[in-house]
C-alpha cells in the first residue's frame, strides 16, 4: 500500500503545561526528519490544544505532524455547559477528532448511535473522524468479537464515511498485551470486509489503524502487516523517543 501510514498519539488526560511544551516540541522536532510514507497526528487534551497548536506552527511541522482532540459534541454551539464543538476545534488548528474511544463507550456510556452525531459534526467541521471500534476479552473468549466489530462499524459510521478506523481491543488496551500478528492480521482483513460492505464499496480508503499497547518493541512486527494502516498510541505517545521510534518502524 503507498498511503502514508498514520501514527496517532493519544495523550489522554496528560499533560499540564511544562510537560506539554516538552513533548510536542520534541515530538514536533523529530516529526521533521521522518521519510514522507509516514504522517504523525498528537491529541492532547483540550486545554493544551492551542499551546501544541502554536508548537508545531512555531516548529513548521506542516502535514508531518498535524494536531487532533480526543473527542468533540454532536452540536457545533449552543447552551451545553462543559462541551467542546467540532467547529471549536477546526478554530484552533485541529485537523483530526478521535471519537468513540473505548474509555468514553465504557466511562461516559457513549452509544453507537451518539458517535454517529459525532461523526456527522466532525465531518461538517472538516475534521477526520478517527472512530475507534473494539472488543471486550470477554466477547473474544465467547466467540463474539466479530459480531461485536460489525455492529459498532454499522452503527457508528456514516453512509458517506471517509475518516479513519481504528481498531482497538479493549482488553489490549494499557495491558502490555497484543494479539498476535496473524490474528491481528485476519481481524484487519475482517474488518476491510466489513468496511466494504457498510459503505458500498469495493475500494476502501478508510484506513484501518491498530491500537493497544504499542512500544517501539511491537512497532516493527505490527508494520508488517501490509493491510494496516498506521497506529493509535496511548501511553508509548507520552515519551518523545518512543513515539518517534515508533513512527520510524512504520517506514
Ligand atoms: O488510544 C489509545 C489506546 O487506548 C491505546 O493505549 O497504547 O496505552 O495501550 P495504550
Amino acid at each position: 500500500d503507498v498511503s502514508p501510514k498514520l501514527v496517532i498519539g493519544n495523550w489522554k488526560m496528560n499533560g499540564l503545561r511544562e510537560q506539554t511544551v516538552q513533548l510536542a516540541t520534541a515530538v514536533a522536532e523529530g516529526a521533521c526528519s521522518l521519510p514522507d510514507d509516514v504522517k504523525l497526528v498528537i491529541c492532547p487534551p483540550f486545554t493544551q490544544l492551542e499551546r501544541v497548536s502554536d508548537i508545531l506552527e512555531t516548529v513548521g511541522t506542516d502535514s508531518k505532524l498535524q494536531l487532533g482532540a480526543q473527542d468533540c459534541h454532536t452540536a457545533s454551539s449552543g447552551a451545553h455547559t462543559g462541551e467542546i464543538s467540532a467547529d471549536m476545534l477546526a478554530d484552533v488548528g485541529v485537523k483530526y477528532v478521535l471519537l468513540g474511544h473505548s474509555e468514553r463507550r465504557q466511562n461516559c456510556g457513549e452509544t453507537d448511535a451518539l458517535i454517529r452525531r459525532k461523526v456527522q459534526a466532525a465531518e461538517a467541521a472538516g475534521l477526520v473522524p478517527v472512530v475507534c471500534i473494539g472488543e471486550t476479552m470477554a466477547e473474544r473468549q465467547d466467540g463474539r468479537a466479530a459480531t461485536v466489530l460489525a455492529s459498532q462499524i454499522d452503527g457508528s459510521l456514516t453512509d458517506s464515511f471517509n475518516g479513519v478506523l481504528a481498531y482497538e481491543p479493549i482488553w489490549a488496551i494499557g495491558s502490555g498485551v497484543t494479539p498476535s500478528r496473524d490474528e491481528l492480521e485476519r481481524t484487519l482483513f475482517l474488518l476491510r470486509g466489513l468496511l466494504q460492505s457498510r459503505l458500498k464499496m469495493d475500494d476502501i480508503r478508510v484506513p484501518i489503524l491498530y491500537g493497544g499497547s504499542v512500544t517501539p518493541a511491537q512497532a516493527p512486527t505490527i508494520f508488517s502487516i501490509g493491510v494496516l494502516g498506521g497506529v493509535l498510541v496511548g501511553s508509548a505517545s507520552l515519551d518523545a523517543k518512543s513515539f518517534l521510534r515508533i513512527a520510524e518502524a512504520a517506514s
